[in-house]
């Protein structure tokens, strides 16, 4: 029998895939929902817990210019993405591109690496989810309610600071973040247009109160917290100066994954090829400007030393120094918190199942991933299935190097993408494209320059789980996936 492990997915079937019914899926999502559901999976854990650790170990106020060296990776990246979705409008995203353009083996892999980006992500803003929310139910009244820590906390936690130890820390399981993984997998059942419009509420919230924080604090930004901008290098690589906003655009990355989700749904647009581009690139540029607005204030409120910890606009808010902030603002800010989270988990676990239907049809996982609901028209057995070992991860799980790995997996990712475009400009030049990515080759160049670039700034364990967790994908591959792929049967009849 012979076997290509290069064979790409021709492009006449992706055209015919992409054109038939759109696989039972409803097309019930317009370009504004699109921007939405972007925006619903960027701003979250990234802008509310991350900005602390990066402005205060790594880059100071320059977090700023650390924030926009991570856009410009993200932009190429998204521009490359937007030319392929508006091209190959089907749900299997970065996995379908890579299928097409570097073959089995390689579309196996990045899909393997989406569920890094995806699944992990999703468990890992989950358990941020409820770490807000314990300290919200706290502030409640004037006793506050008090969960039992042994209820909110993981039974094992992965220590970075001890060279990725891992010990135990008396917790049993983390209920919350178990809570809102089965919430949001129930309406994600329920129905696309359902979960948009819940999406749609969660990100209005969340938005609101960013933009107040941001027109409350600018009253009290004192400039002599901006001196100096960049902070002197202490010696030691990647701790302020040059080194330092670089491993900072390294760690605050976290903050722009999300925007790729958007053509996840490119089989529920209404008008994929329009829409898909608008969505993907009006969401990144919104989240840009909002995070280089949120990190001016911040670190012109309080001294960049001050915010190491997980809150920092909180403290932020508590740096306002006046009642309105305190009493309205404070609670606000959780609030907008707790909302950012719901929906970054709301939309991961929308894009993962979606990624699993498509190399479920490709014959690459079980078929059980691509049941459509008949009634709801969604893929629920793989919702399902997602959320399930969702919830397993983020109650049970070490959640400190799964968001590494979420790093890390998606800018490989990412690269592929940027890659793609390259391949696919030689192989389908007159191919049509209603979205083009400008000055190619050049900025798909960059994309992956800038990309791989910034994994090099990512911690070694990250690089090694990596390595552990590509084994695993190869093993379940030449086990599975090569026996069961329809590309392969279609070839040998
Ligand atoms: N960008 C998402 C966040 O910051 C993953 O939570």
């Amino acid at each position: 029998m012979k076997y290509s492990l290069f064979k790409v997915k021709p492009f006449s079937q992706l055209m015919q895939e992409a054109k038939s019914d759109s696989a039972g899926l409803k097309r019930a999502l317009s370009a504004t929902n699109l921007i939405f559901l972007g925006i619903g999976a960027i701003i979250g854990a990234g802008i509310f817990v991350l900005t602390g650790e990066v402005s205060a170990n790594y880059s100071g106020p320059a977090i700023v210019l650390s924030f926009l060296v991570a856009a410009v990776a993200c932009a190429c990246a998204g521009l490359c993405y937007a030319e392929l979705t508006s091209m190959i409008p089907i749900s299997g995203s970065a996995y379908t591109y890579a299928y097409a353009t570097l073959g089995e083996l390689f579309g196996w892999m990045i899909g393997w690496l989406l569920i890094v980006e995806y699944l992990f992500a999703a468990s890992t803003v989950s358990v941020g989810w409820s770490g807000y929310v314990v300290s919200l139910l706290r502030d409640v009244g004037t006793n506050g309610i008090h969960l039992p820590a042994a209820l909110t906390t993981a039974p094992i936690i992965y220590d970075e600071a001890s060279n990725g130890f891992i010990r135990s820390v008396g917790g049993i399981v983390n209920l919350p973040a178990i809570f809102i993984v089965f919430l949001l997998t129930i309406i994600l059942v329920v129905g696309v247009k359902e979960s948009a419009r819940f999406n749609n509420i969660i990100v209005f919230i969340k938005v609101t109160v960013i933009l107040i924080f941001i027109i409350a604090g600018v009253w009290f930004i004192s400039t002599a917290n901006w001196h100096p901008f960049i902070p002197e290098n202490t010696g030691k690589f990647g701790q302020f100066g040059f080194s330092g906003i670089l491993r900072g655009a390294a760690v605050i990355f976290f903050a722009y994954i999300g925007f790729d989700a958007v053509s996840t749904a490119a089989q529920e647009s209404k008008n994929p090829q329009r829409d898909l581009p608008i969505g993907i690139l009006g969401s990144l540029l919104i989240c840009t400007i909002l995070y280089i607005l949120v990190a001016l204030v911040l670190t012109g409120i309080v001294s960049y030393t001050q915010l190491g910890v997980p809150d920092p606009i909180a403290v932020g808010v508590d740096a306002m120094n006046n009642n309105f902030a305190r009493t309205f603002l404070a609670p606000l800010i959780k609030l907008g918190a707790v909302a950012g989270l719901s929906s970054v988990i709301l939309v991961m676990l929308l894009g993962q199942p979606r990624i699993f239907m498509t190399m479920s049809k490709d014959g690459l996982l079980p078929p059980i991933f691509s049941k459509i609901h008949p009634k709801f028209k969604t893929p629920y057995m793989s919702t399902i299935i997602v959320g399930i070992v969702a919830m397993v991860l983020a109650g049970l799980f070490p959640i400190g190097v799964l968001s590494k790995l979420v790093s890390l997996g998606t800018l490989l990712a990412f690269a592929s993408v940027c890659l793609a475009i390259l391949i696919l400009r030689k192989k389908q030049p007159d191919t049509p494209r209603p979205f083009r990515t400008p000055f190619t080759p050049w900025v798909p160049l960059f994309g992956i320059i800038s990309c791989l670039g910034v994994t090099m700034f990512l911690n070694i364990y990250a690089w090694i789980t990596m390595a552990i967790w590509l084994s695993i994908g190869l093993i379940v591959y030449f086990t599975y996936g090569m026996r069961h792929s329809t590309l392969n049967k279609a070839t040998n009849g």
